[in-house]
């Protein structure tokens, strides 16, 4: 069965890839399966400096999902071109940078040098970050900013631009709309949604961030409105995320308007997961009546309008 996709510029030979900073750098998981089995690989957010993330416990558990206040931990930009990209080098599939900075000039310095590699085929910008230099404004809820930061980015990178979108808005729709117009190539939705637990014993937040982004099962029905609304006003690709754990999810994903997907926090439960979903993809699309995904992307689901 065809499983391929294209992405604007980006052909992937299916449509499963990891979501950015539940992969690591790919290295864990080659100990399991042959990465070149993947769609893409979107790999851990980059930030300009080494970043060694928030005070533990930056994790929690949640009924359906988890709670994480990571804090962008990475090796640093530099770090990661001289350590990590080499391994990625020889495989066969697409790998997407995920960007992540403080200010406009951080997240520039930083696309700029991951699109200056030629293991990178694609920039993920992570927009549901910390705050711009003179306070308060986040890149991922205010369109603006969100705008000015697209243009800047689209200046320095000649590569593929996915905005990630933050679902912590009241308005998806205007923050596609905005980064669209400033010349993304794509978007990837969702990121995580805000959250927090209070421990009974202690009355104090579990996290030692205070709140952190939900992510798993529980956010699925959040991505899938949310996709579906953005689907109507665009015909940019979409990598859809946000609680995929089963094939017939990656269904209702692209169903709602996803052209590809990326699995998150399901890779913690089962580093096999992403193979799994590729290999009994064709048996459920076969199941449901379709024989290739293009069949499921024509037949989208377009009659709610939100
Ligand atoms: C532990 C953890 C770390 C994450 N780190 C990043 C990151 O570095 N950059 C990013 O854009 N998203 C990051 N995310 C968000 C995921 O890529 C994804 O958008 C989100 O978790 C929703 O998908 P899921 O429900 O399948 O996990 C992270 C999520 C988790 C759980």
């Amino acid at each position: 069965m065809k499983l391929n996709v294209n992405l604007g510029e980006l052909s992937l030979k299916n449509p499963v890839m990891p979501a950015s900073g539940c992969f690591g750098f790919g290295k864990e998981f080659s100990e399991f399966y042959d990465l070149n089995q993947l769609g893409a690989i979107v790999i851990k957010a980059a930030t300009g400096e080494p970043r060694y993330g928030n005070e533990t416990p930056r994790v929690a558990e949640t009924a359906a999902g988890m709670l994480n206040a990571i804090g962008l931990q990475n090796p640093g930009v530099d770090g990661i071109i001289e350590r990590e990209l080499p391994f990625l080098e020889s495989l066969d599939t697409p790998v997407i940078a995920n960007v992540a900075g403080s200010t406009i000039e951080e997240y520039v310095m930083v696309a700029e040098k991951l699109s200056n590699v030629s293991t990178i085929e694609a920039i993920e910008l992570n927009i549901s970050c910390p705050n711009v230099k003179e306070g308060g404004i986040q890149f991922g809820t205010d369109p603006e900013v969100a705008q000015e930061l697209t243009k800047e980015i689209k200046r320095v990178s000649g590569k593929p631009l996915f905005v990630k979108l933050s679902p912590n808005v009241a308005d998806i729709v205007g923050m596609a709309k905005a980064v669209e117009h400033a010349g993304a190539d794509g978007l990837s939705m969702i990121n995580t949604l805000t959250g927090m637990r209070i421990d009974p014993h202690t009355k104090k937040p579990i996290l030692a961030n205070g709140t952190g982004g939900l992510s798993g099962p529980a956010i699925k029905p959040v991505a899938i409105r949310m996709i579906h609304q953005v689907r109507q006003i665009t015909d940019l690709p979409i990598i859809g995320m946000g609680g995929i754990t089963t094939t017939e999810d990656i269904l209702e994903f692209i169903l709602a308007g996803a052209d590809a997907i990326a699995v998150g926090t399901a890779n913690f439960q089962d580093p096999l997961v992403c193979k799994n979903l590729i290999d009994q993809l064709p048996n459920t699309l076969r199941k449901y009546g379709y024989e290739s995904l293009q069949e499921v992307r024509e037949a989208r689901c377009t009659q709610v309008s939100i």
